[in-house]
């Protein structure tokens, strides 16, 4: 780990100790370390547990829960691809299929040159225009597989 990853680590571990020893919010510490360095490293456990006086497992179980906390660093482009009833109503599956063979990786890891990670999301509330994907922070509708090549080409 580099300085300013423990730098942020500390900061990250600081803004979220308990104010009550009694309420640990350990959700509220994953995502603010998450929004620090892009992920939860595994190998911070310990610290967040002993900052927030929990245990590991404690803090493993709240990690492991949340589809949307990451042990691992993202690609430089995020795809999040939705799996609500809408968008499975409407060939999601087919579009998240078309997504993988597309980038040739598993869900939550990042592509060999780091360009692309593919994550699930339940309902992005773009139901009306379902199936739905979303790029970093670009929300896209009615998206077709054949789509799939156009729409990733100019994350680079
Ligand atoms: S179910 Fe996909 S946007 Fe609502």
């Amino acid at each position: 780990m580099t300085t300013r990853h423990n730098a942020k680590l500390a900061e990250a571990l600081e803004s979220c100790r308990p104010v009550s020893p009694a309420k640990p919010n350990i959700l509220k510490m994953l995502l603010a370390i998450q929004s620090a360095l892009g992920h939860v490293p595994v190998n911070t456990l310990p610290q967040i547990a002993q900052t927030l006086g929990v245990t590991e497992a404690q803090v493993a179980g709240v990690l492991s829960y949340y589809s949307d906390l990451r042990t691992q660093l993202p690609g430089r482009h995020l795809i999040r691809v939705c799996m609500g009833e809408s968008c499975m109503a409407n060939h999601g599956g087919r579009v998240f299929r078309a997504i993988q063979d597309h980038v040739q990786v598993a869900v939550g890891e990042a592509t060999p040159e780091n360009r692309f990670t593919v994550e699930t999301m339940s309902c992005a509330g773009n139901c009306a225009v379902s199936p739905t994907v979303m790029i970093d922070e670009d929300l896209r509708g009615r998206v077709t597989p054949s789509d799939v090549p156009s729409l990733l080409g100019p994350y680079k």
